[in-house]
């Protein structure tokens, strides 16, 4: 009898707290059968509910009836890498973690198209999936927006939290719709895939999803080569090219006009706009490089990714173009200069004079489109070149109305000097 006494104690004391843990799971559970089915069967559904992770596991312990409903907790990041050690790490080194505060540096990076500047909420739609620090947490629900701040429901939703959903191009889609998803899409490897989901090729045919390009083996730090903004320090080796993306980086204010940092420079860092490092772009290219040739050869890869810093350089020097000739209208006195440094500044640009916005809609915008189109194997590039092509010819006629308003007969003949070329080769 005494010897028994230990065992039962320690058989009770072992199953103390799973039993307490399942009472406490069906309670949760079973009141909010009533109240939100979907997110109890959702719930039970994943894998989660079949590893015996309830929902006190993500919510606590502390909230059990209708009283006391703001003592439920609402998980953050840290809440899941409490399990998840491995892909929490790998989040918090990639973009989507900077998500939040690059907003802050470029508050008109979509030229308006995706929200308003005065108006974080438009913002946070997509930016939320970005880490905030507790202060940034705080005001935020302070602000009334308690919710949202989990990141890592981003592309597995809840309460399902399912990989076969997060592996999807949807699951990317209601945020890069617009530029990254609609060009997949019009390539050859988003018509594959369409072909293969829809039955009509060999399910193991090869086609390939963002998520095969950008999340190899599972790595959750999205990042890229170029990333969008497709500019870096040091610059690109080639003089003229240099020399364009470093009249785009003094618009952006994010360097100074002698060199050194511009007024928008501090939060480069935190925000990860730019690849400070020339070894980062090239670990990353390695990487992308490798996910091509797991279906194409790399000689063929290398064509393939040189071509599209060929399109960026164009494009980077119609944009340096377009800044110099605004600047030359600041120069000649047509024009009222706002902002620090020789340059417009793109950042307020889209709110500025119609000329001024036209040089941001070239950068914000049409460049934006160039690249998401050409990085993803689009055949529409090229329109999108041309439609940059004309911006700056539509900026040059402005120009010119500006400086000479005489009615159009008397300028049959264009007086316009010549803005250098963009130069054709390619090269990095
Ligand atoms: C007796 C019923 C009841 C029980 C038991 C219960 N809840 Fe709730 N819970 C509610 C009600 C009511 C609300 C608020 C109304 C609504 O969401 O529609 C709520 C809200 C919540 C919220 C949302 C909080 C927010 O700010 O959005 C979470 C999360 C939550 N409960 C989790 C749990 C967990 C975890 C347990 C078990 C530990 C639990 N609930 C037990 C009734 C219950
Ligand atoms: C208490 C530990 C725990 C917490 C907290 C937790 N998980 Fe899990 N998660 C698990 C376990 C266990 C599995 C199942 C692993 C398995 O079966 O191999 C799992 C599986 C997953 C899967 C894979 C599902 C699939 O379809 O294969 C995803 C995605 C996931 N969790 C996301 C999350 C997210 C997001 C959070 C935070 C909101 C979170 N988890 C919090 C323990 C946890
Ligand atoms: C529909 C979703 C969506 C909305 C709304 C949205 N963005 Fe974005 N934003 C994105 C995506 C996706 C990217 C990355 C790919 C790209 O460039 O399109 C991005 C990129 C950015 C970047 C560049 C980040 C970098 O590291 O290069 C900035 C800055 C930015 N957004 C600011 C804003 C601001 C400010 C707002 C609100 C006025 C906003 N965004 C609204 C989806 C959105
Ligand atoms: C793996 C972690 C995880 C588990 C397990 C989990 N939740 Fe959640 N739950 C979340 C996340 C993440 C959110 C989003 C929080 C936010 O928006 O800030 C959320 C939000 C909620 C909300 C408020 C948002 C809404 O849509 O109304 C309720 C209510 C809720 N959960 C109830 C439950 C219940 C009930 C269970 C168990 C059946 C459960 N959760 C299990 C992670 C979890
Ligand atoms: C950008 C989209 C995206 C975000 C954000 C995201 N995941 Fe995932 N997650 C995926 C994809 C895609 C997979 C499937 C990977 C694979 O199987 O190759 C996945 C798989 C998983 C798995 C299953 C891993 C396995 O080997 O079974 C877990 C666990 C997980 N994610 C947790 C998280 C956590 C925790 C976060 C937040 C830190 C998070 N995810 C944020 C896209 C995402
Ligand atoms: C075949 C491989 C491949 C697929 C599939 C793919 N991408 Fe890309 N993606 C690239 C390449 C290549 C780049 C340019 C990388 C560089 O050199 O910087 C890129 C760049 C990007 C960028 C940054 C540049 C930009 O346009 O803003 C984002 C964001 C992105 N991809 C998202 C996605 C999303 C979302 C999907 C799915 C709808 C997707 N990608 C599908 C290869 C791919
Ligand atoms: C909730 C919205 C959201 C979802 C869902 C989402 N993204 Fe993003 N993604 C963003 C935003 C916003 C950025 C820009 C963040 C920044 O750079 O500051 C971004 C940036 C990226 C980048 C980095 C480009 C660079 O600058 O190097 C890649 C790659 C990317 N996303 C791929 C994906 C893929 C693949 C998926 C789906 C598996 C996905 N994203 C799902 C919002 C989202
Ligand atoms: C999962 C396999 C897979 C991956 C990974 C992949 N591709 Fe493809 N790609 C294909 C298939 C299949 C086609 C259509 C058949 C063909 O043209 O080879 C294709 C077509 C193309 C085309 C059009 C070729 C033409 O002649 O019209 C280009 C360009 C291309 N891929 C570039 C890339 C680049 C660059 C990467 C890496 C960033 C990449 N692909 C990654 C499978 C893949």
């Amino acid at each position: 009898m005494t010897r028994r006494l230990p065992a039962a104690a320690f058989l009770l004391a072992a199953l103390a707290s799973p039993v307490r843990a399942e009472e406490e799971r069906n309670a949760c559970a079973s009141c909010h059968q009533q109240i939100q089915p979907g997110i109890v069967s959702d719930w039970r559904l994943s894998r989660h509910a079949r590893a015996q992770v309830g929902c006190e596991a993500c919510h606590g312990v502390l909230h059990t009836s209708s009283d006391d409903v703001a003592l439920a907790q609402l998980p953050t990041i840290d809440t899941c890498q409490r399990c998840h050690a491995l892909q929490a790490a790998q989040f918090r080194t990639g973009k989507h973690a900077r998500a939040w505060t690059a907003v802050k540096v470029l508050p008109t990076f979509h030229h308006l198209s995706q929200g308003k500047v005065d108006d974080p909420s438009g913002c946070a739609a997509c930016h939320r999936i970005g880490l905030k620090s507790a202060e940034e947490a705080a005001a935020l629900r302070k602000a009334g927006a308690s919710h949202g701040q989990a990141s890592c429901d981003a592309c597995h939703t809840r309460h399902l939290f399912s990989a076969l959903e997060a592996r999807q191009p949807e699951a990317c889609r209601s945020c890069h719709g617009s530029l990254q998803y609609d060009a997949w899409a019009s390539s050859k490897h988003g018509a594959r895939h369409r072909l293969v989901t829809s039955g009509q090729l060999p399910a193991e045919a090869a086609a390939p999803t963002c998520q095969v390009c950008h999340m190899q083996n599972g790595d959750h730090a999205n990042r890229t080569p170029w990333g969008n903004l497709a500019l870096r320090l040091p610059p690109p080796q080639d003089p003229a090219w240099a020399a364009d993306q470093r009249v785009i980086l003094v618009a952006l204010g994010l360097l100074g006009a002698t060199g050194g940092d511009g007024p928008r420079a501090d939060g480069l860092q935190d925000s990860g706009l730019l690849h400070l490092d020339r070894i980062d772009f090239e670990n990353e290219r390695h990487k992308l490089t490798q996910a091509c040739r797991q279906c194409h050869g790399i000689a063929f890869v290398r064509e393939e990714l040189d071509r599209r810093d060929g399109l960026i350089r164009k494009a980077d020097a119609l944009c340096a173009s377009a800044v110099r000739e605004v600047a030359a209208l600041y120069d000649d006195g047509v024009l009222q200069k706002r902002g620090p440094g020789p340059f417009p500044d793109l950042v307020q640009a889209p709110l500025a004079s119609p000329v001024e916005q036209r040089l941001a809609t070239i950068f914000f915008d049409h460049r934006a489109r160039l690249m998401a189109t050409a990085f993803h194997m689009s055949p529409d590039a090229a329109g999108w070149m041309n439609t940059l092509e004309r911006d700056l010819f539509a900026i040059q006629a402005m120009a010119d109305e500006l400086r000479a308003p005489t009615p159009p007969a008397h300028r049959a003949i264009p007086r316009r000097k010549a803005v250098p070329a963009p130069a054709p080769a390619p090269g990095r």
